[in-house]
This record gives structure tokens, C-alpha cells and sequence, in this order.
């Protein structure tokens, strides 16, 4: 047998095994995993001693050229996507919005335009539901036929016309019974928000950015999550909780759980990493500001302490990057601060590095927050997600001795600054093969802008 790509002598680590073997790849695909396979039936080879090999992450949460805030968000189609793939990244989902009068297909047609031919790793998309009406109910399924297996609520931004309502909500997750897709929520408790940030606006030029914090206290997020958990098992629906922030959150989650209901939830690698006391800098608190805000240190360790004990599954980014420039739209108000965060590049190094070097969780664990828990939840498992024969040869490899200080200069995402300036991570890919071919190497993106494609994703996702 010749393989187009042979993977020689590496240590092969999915969400349940780990054990060093070769991978040959024959067009796209993992054909053999083997001991021993000869270096003559490789036209190319990858030796991989001393080295991890994981499945390509997927990020199951990122927002590229999004209009956002009065602005668009800064990574683009093209150097968000280099940007994951020199993460280790080879899989996106980014969001889809439904046009008002034409639909859920208008809007993920008019995405797919910006993205083909740009994207430098694979991408779905969710689509953003912005309401509930006869023709939505009627698009869902078409929209499922095409892959779209999971649609994005919002239960806040009212001022960007996204906000749905509770019937919206409810309506929703009543399909989904039936469907079997997900509906992914951000929930936040406007209304009560709204009279915190207008008492606080009172003081911004003293509270500074860290009015963002005060105007939002763990209950905003806690009420809604318990709303939508509320809904969710009322209807037999099944819901996704994108970027839990509080240990609340989590409480509920985890009751949700034993009591049966469908719901799952991710975090992000900003909530594990940072803490509310970066809003405290007069210069730079702003630039930190994201929804749901980043919380205390003790919501940090029960975010970790809930992806170790399952009661969270993924580990997505939020990727919604602005500039210095963007950020500073804000002039000293909190609630014009363009919110968002760059993530992608640093959501499998900050996993391993915070999460496995920390002891905090095994290799398994961190494979399966990374990439096999989103594959198997957004419908792409076995394609992506893991190291089989048959599987897309996506993969990351890397030396996971390897460390590097983080430094905005030296990453694709494109931002003048990082929210991870100067902290030391592992876990960067020398190499990333995006279905066989290297998109990565030696750390550097070779690949061509473009050579990644839409994935239609299934439904009925779970663990
Ligand atoms: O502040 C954020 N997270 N920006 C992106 C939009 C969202 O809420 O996910
Ligand atoms: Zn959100
Ligand atoms: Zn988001």
C-alpha cells in the first residue's frame, strides 16, 4: 500500500485512547493506523517521534467580519481561518443570520458567498434565528436538509435587532424535539441588565470599563440560563448554552442534567484564563470587554473544576476580534465598548497548557473538549473529531514539551494587541493537516486561502 502522506512513530491521542502507532493518509482520509508501517510506502513522510498527534480542534463558536457594535469585527474570512489552523485548528462554526423577509437560506447562502474561496480549514455554520414566525417553522427543516443543524438565540441585543423573545425561544425548542437540532443560546437577562448599566452609566467616568461588571452580576446570566433550562425541558427541546460564564451557570446545568434534560454547554478559554480585575485598568480595561463579561477567579476554577467533571463539554472560542483602534470607539463608555475577543489561535494551547500541564485533567479529557465533544454534538462525528480509519485526516501535531510566549505580533489573528500578551503556553501544531493536506508547518501556514470547504453537519448530536 502507498500512502500519500505517511506519519511516522508519534503518539496518537483521541478522547479514550493513547498509543504510538503510524497513520498513513490516502486522498483526504485516514486509511491505516498501524505499528511499523515502511517509510517506502510514503511518498511524503512526517516523523512524528516524541510527538502528540490529536485530531484537528474544532471551534464550535466564532464570529468573522461580523458587523458588530458599529463596526466589523477584524478577522476576516482569510486570517481567522490561518489563525485556527495554526492553532491546531481545522474546523469553524461560524453563524449564518436570518434575513427578515427572505429567510434562514438567504442568510446561510449569503455567508457560504463570503466565506468559499476564503476559508483556510473547514467551516459550517449555525444560523441565527432573529425571531419566530409561520415561514421560520416552515425553513427549519430545509435549512437541516442543508446542513444547518443547530440555530444560534439570543436572548439580549435588543439595539441589533437579534433579541428573541421567550414565545420565540419556546417555539424554537418545541421544533427541536421533533428535528433533532440544537438551539444555541446567549443568555443574558436584558431587561434587568438594562437598569443596572443605566445606574452605572451615571458613574462611567469613575467606574471606567468596570462598569461593564457591575452592570452585569452573576444573576444576569444565572436568571436567563435558568429560563432557557426552564423552556428547554418544558418543551423536550434540546439546547446548547454557548460561553457559560458563572459558577451559577453551571449549578444549573449540572441539576438540568440529572434531571434528563437535553442541554449541553461550552466555555471559552477567556474565562479560564482571565479574570474581572482586567477591567480595572483605566488604559486597557476596555479592551477586554466581551458578553458575557469575564468573571471572578472563583467562577475561573468552577468553569475548570465543571469541564473536568463533564458538567460542561466544549471548550469553544467566541472569536469576535477587534483592534486597539475598534476598541476605542468606546470614548469612556462602557456599553459602546465593541464587544468581542480574539480566541482560535490559542483555544488548543490554552487547554493543554492551563488545563493537562496544570493537572487539571488527562490527555482524553482534553481531546474530548477540543475536538471529539463539538464533533459529536454538531454533527460531524466520525468525519471530524477523531483518529480513525475513514475519518477526515485532519490533524495537529505537536512537541508537547514545546512553549512559546504568547505575543500578538507573531499570530495570524488580525489584532494589534492580545488578551494573552506574554503568558507562556504549549500546544502549538508544528504541523496541521487539513483533510491530508499539511496546512502547517514547521508552525507556519502553507496552505492556500480557500482550500477549505463547508461541511453539512447532522443532526441528533450527542454524547
Ligand atoms: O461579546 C461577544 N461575545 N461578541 C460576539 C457576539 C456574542 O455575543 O457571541
Ligand atoms: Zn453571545
Ligand atoms: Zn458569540
Amino acid at each position: 500500500m502507498v500512502y500519500d502522506l505517511l506519519i511516522k512513530d508519534g503518539t496518537i491521542i483521541t478522547d479514550s485512547q493513547i498509543y504510538k502507532s503510524d497513520i498513513g493518509i490516502i486522498s483526504e482520509k485516514i486509511h491505516t493506523i498501524s505499528e511499523n508501517i515502511p517509510k517506502e510506502n510514503g511518498k511524503k513522510i512526517i516523523n512524528a517521534k516524541n510527538k502528540y498527534i490529536i485530531p484537528g480542534g474544532i471551534d464550535v463558536h466564532v464570529h468573522l467580519q461580523l458587523p458588530f457594535c458599529g463596526t466589523v469585527s477584524s478577522d476576516d474570512f482569510i486570517s481567522g481561518t490561518m489563525a485556527a489552523a495554526r492553532g491546531g485548528v481545522t474546523t469553524i462554526i461560524d453563524f449564518a443570520t436570518q434575513d427578515k423577509e427572505k429567510g434562514i437560506m438567504y442568510g446561510v447562502d449569503k455567508r457560504k458567498a463570503e466565506a468559499d474561496g476564503k476559508v483556510c480549514v473547514d467551516y459550517g455554520l449555525h444560523s441565527v434565528l432573529l425571531g419566530w414566525n409561520e415561514n421560520t417553522a416552515r425553513e427549519m427543516p430545509k435549512a437541516i436538509e442543508n446542513g444547518i443543524a443547530s440555530f444560534k438565540m439570543f436572548m439580549i441585543y435588543e439595539s441589533e435587532g437579534w433579541q428573541s423573545t421567550d414565545s420565540a425561544l419556546f417555539q424554537a425548542l418545541e421544533k427541536t424535539k421533533e428535528n433533532g437540532a440544537f438551539i444555541c443560546i446567549h443568555a443574558e437577562s436584558e431587561s434587568v441588565m438594562k437598569i443596572l448599566i443605566n445606574r452605572y452609566l451615571k458613574d462611567k467616568k469613575q467606574t471606567g470599563a468596570y462598569g461593564h461588571v457591575l452592570s452585569r452580576p452573576n444573576y444576569i446570566e444565572q436568571e436567563a440560563v435558568q429560563r432557557a433550562v426552564l423552556w428547554t425541558e418544558k418543551t423536550g427541546g434540546r439546547l446548547y448554552i454557548v460561553h457559560t460564564s458563572t459558577g451559577e451557570a453551571v449549578e444549573i446545568i449540572k441539576s438540568a442534567k440529572n434531571r434528563g434534560v437535553s442541554v449541553y454547554a461550552e466555555t471559552c478559554p477567556h474565562y479560564l484564563l482571565l479574570d474581572e480585575s482586567v477591567f480595572k485598568d483605566k488604559k486597557t480595561g476596555h479592551l477586554y470587554a466581551t458578553c458575557p463579561q469575564i468573571k471572578s477567579k472563583n467562577d475561573q476554577e468552577k468553569l475548570w473544576n465543571a469541564l473536568s467533571d463533564g458538567n460542561l463539554q466544549v471548550v469553544s472560542t467566541d472569536t469576535c476580534t477587534f483592534t486597539k483602534k475598534q476598541k476605542d470607539m468606546w470614548k469612556g463608555d462602557f456599553t459602546k465598548i465593541p464587544y468581542g475577543l480574539p480566541g482560535t489561535e490559542i483555544m488548543i494551547p490554552s487547554v493543554y497548557t492551563f488545563g493537562v500541564l496544570k493537572n487539571r485533567f488527562g490527555l482524553n479529557k482534553f481531546v474530548s473538549l477540543i475536538s471529539t465533544n463539538p464533533a459529536k454534538l454538531m454533527g460531524l462525528y466520525p468525519q471530524k473529531g477523531t483518529i480513525m480509519p475513514g475519518s477526515d485526516a485532519d490533524l495537529a501535531i505537536f512537541d508537547p514539551k514545546k512553549k512559546k510566549k504568547i505575543d500578538f505580533k507573531e499570530l495570524s489573528t488580525n489584532c494589534d494587541w492580545s488578551p494573552y500578551q506574554n503568558m507562556i503556553m504549549a500546544g502549538f501544531p508544528e504541523y496541521t493537516l487539513l483533510r491530508g493536506s499539511i496546512i502547517v508547518e514547521n508552525g507556519n501556514f502553507i496552505g492556500k486561502p480557500g482550500s477549505g470547504k463547508f461541511i453539512k453537519r447532522k443532526t441528533w448530536g450527542k454524547l
